[in-house]
């Protein structure tokens, strides 16, 4: 059966891709920072690490990472936000393909992953019933001492209980949870997790 098509293609107007990529190279001019969550991943591998930015975009996160010297592959479903990331970021791998399929080695990129980051609701956005088979995709693909940092909204389409049993599901444990990538402590008013994975003991 095929993979049923993200929220990003289906419930989004005709016209989104080119907005979002507006926006973020507007914000950019300006100044805006952009770099928080990279800024986080950073601080959690040694430079030089292989990092995968799954649902990268147009290539802010990915960006930022190449920039300060670590290994980037960015994997994105909209064909649309990678061409803008290949403009305005080059150097990281920037590959067009659905997290629920990913399978980079048969695309010749056979090493794992030290961390893979998956910033700005990419989780609202995946096909709904896909998240315990994207995390199941990271985890093949991440070292075994490797991260997964996952961060959304709570208070959109997929509720947080949802996403810790798809997490359970995909052989990954919470290490740590967060309220904001700068690194503000969870509280469970909180309508924002920054959801820190590492493999489930005994699953690799
Ligand atoms: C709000 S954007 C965030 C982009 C980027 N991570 C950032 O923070 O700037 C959500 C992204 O998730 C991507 N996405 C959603 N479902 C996907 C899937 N199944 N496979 C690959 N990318 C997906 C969309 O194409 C879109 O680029």
């Amino acid at each position: 059966m095929a993979t049923p098509q993200p929220r990003w293609i289906t419930e989004t107007e005709p016209g989104h891709s080119e907005w979002y990529i507006e926006r973020f190279r507007t914000m950019a001019e300006q100044g805006a920072d952009l770099a928080g969550e990279g800024r986080l991943i950073d601080a959690m591998v040694p430079r030089g690490s292989r990092i995968l930015d799954a649902g990268c975009g147009p290539g802010r996160v990915g960006g930022y990472l190449h920039e300060v010297g670590h290994a980037v592959v960015g994997v994105d479903v909209d064909p649309k936000l990678i061409a803008a990331a290949d403009a305005d970021h080059p150097g990281p791998t920037w590959l067009v393909g659905d997290l629920a399929e990913l399978d980079l080695p048969a695309r010749g990129i056979g090493e794992p992953f030290d961390a893979i980051v998956c910033a700005g609701n990419v989780m609202v956005f995946l096909a709904p019933g896909t998240e315990a088979l994207v995390l199941r995709r990271f985890a093949a693909h991440l070292a075994d001492d490797g991260v997964v940092v996952v961060g959304f909204h709570t208070n959109r389409d997929l509720a947080l209980a949802d996403f810790d049993r798809a997490v359970d599901e995909a052989g990954l444990h919470l290490d740590l949870r967060l309220a904001t990538w700068d690194v503000r402590p969870w509280r469970d008013d909180a309508d924002f997790a920054v959801s820190i994975l590492r493999k489930a003991p005994g699953s690799s």
